[in-house]
């Protein structure tokens, strides 16, 4: 089904927000480096976010925890030269902001100075308020995640459904709220209940993009691997996958050593 919309040479934090008014659903997917970052901008999809997955999906840790910022700013750099038309935006790694607000400032400062990126989001709500402050003080615009947030699975130990108990919905309910009210221009939601997620949506006024949050919520977000099914050993319930590259490229490389093998490759139209 093909979906009215409006054009946007440059998708920015505005247009964002005026897409969530006129009800019009963001798309946002991750990428991690120029080859893929052109192909999710030439896809016209509105937000690509340089994930700190790419711990996971790059990188091979089990975990968000080990990527450094300087990784960051190096995938981030990659993907800007790529975004022709998307916002772009970088998780700011863990370990980088948690020291106290001028630390956070001094991190997402380098990332937008050394990468060009468009704006930082980082895990967390009240606790974290005055680093975010201080980010959004220098004029970096900054968006939440809440709900299930990496960076923090060694307290929760576990990566199942988050906010189901009423204490940890209405603590996330109060944090949307204080993310809006400093002046955050949008928030992640992982992995909550789709009613919660729903009703968080209604009572705010910027954009709120879902993973794991049911479709109630002002747009979506994937790890472009889980999208396309390169990691074939992920499998929430809340993925859908469009193709299966991990089939599909494995079966292209295994050809490849055949041709290799079999003196098929290279062919006579394929010398000099
Ligand atoms: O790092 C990431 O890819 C993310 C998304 C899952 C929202 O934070």
């Amino acid at each position: 089904m093909s979906v009215a919309k409006k054009e946007y040479k440059r998708v920015t934090v505005k247009s964002l927000i005026e897409m969530k008014q006129d009800g019009e659903k963001i798309s946002m997917l991750t990428s991690y480096d120029y080859s893929m970052g052109k192909i999710v901008d030439a896809a016209q999809v509105d937000v690509i976010l340089v994930g700190d997955s790419a711990s996971n999906v790059i990188a091979g840790h089990e975990t968000t925890l080990p990527i450094t910022l300087d990784q960051m700013i190096y995938h981030a750099s990659s993907v800007v030269r790529a975004a022709k038309r998307a916002l772009v935006v970088v998780d700011i790694p863990f370990g980088s902001y948690q020291g106290d607000s001028k630390e956070a400032l001094r991190s997402a400062i380098r990332i937008m100075k050394e990468s060009g990126a468009h704006a930082i989001k980082v895990e967390g709500g009240a606790e974290i308020q005055g680093s975010i402050g201080r980010i959004l003080e220098a004029g970096i615009p900054v968006m939440g995640h809440l709900g299930l947030t990496p960076q923090s699975i060694y307290k929760f130990g576990t990566y199942t459904v988050r906010a189901k108990e009423e204490q940890e919905a209405e603590k996330l309910k109060e944090d949307a709220k204080l993310l809006e009210e400093i002046g955050c221009f949008g928030i992640v939601l992982e992995k909550i209940p789709a009613k919660l997620a729903q009703e968080v949506a209604e009572s705010v006024s910027i954009p709120i993009i879902g993973i794991g949050a049911g479709g109630g919520v002002d747009g979506q977000v994937l790890v472009v691997h889980d999208l396309l099914g390169m990691t074939h050993e992920f499998n929430p319930r809340f993925l859908r996958r469009y193709m299966n590259l991990y089939e599909d490229m494995g079966n292209a490389i295994s050809q490849y050593v055949d041709d290799v093998k079999s003196r098929d490759f290279p062919n006579e139209n394929e010398q000099y």
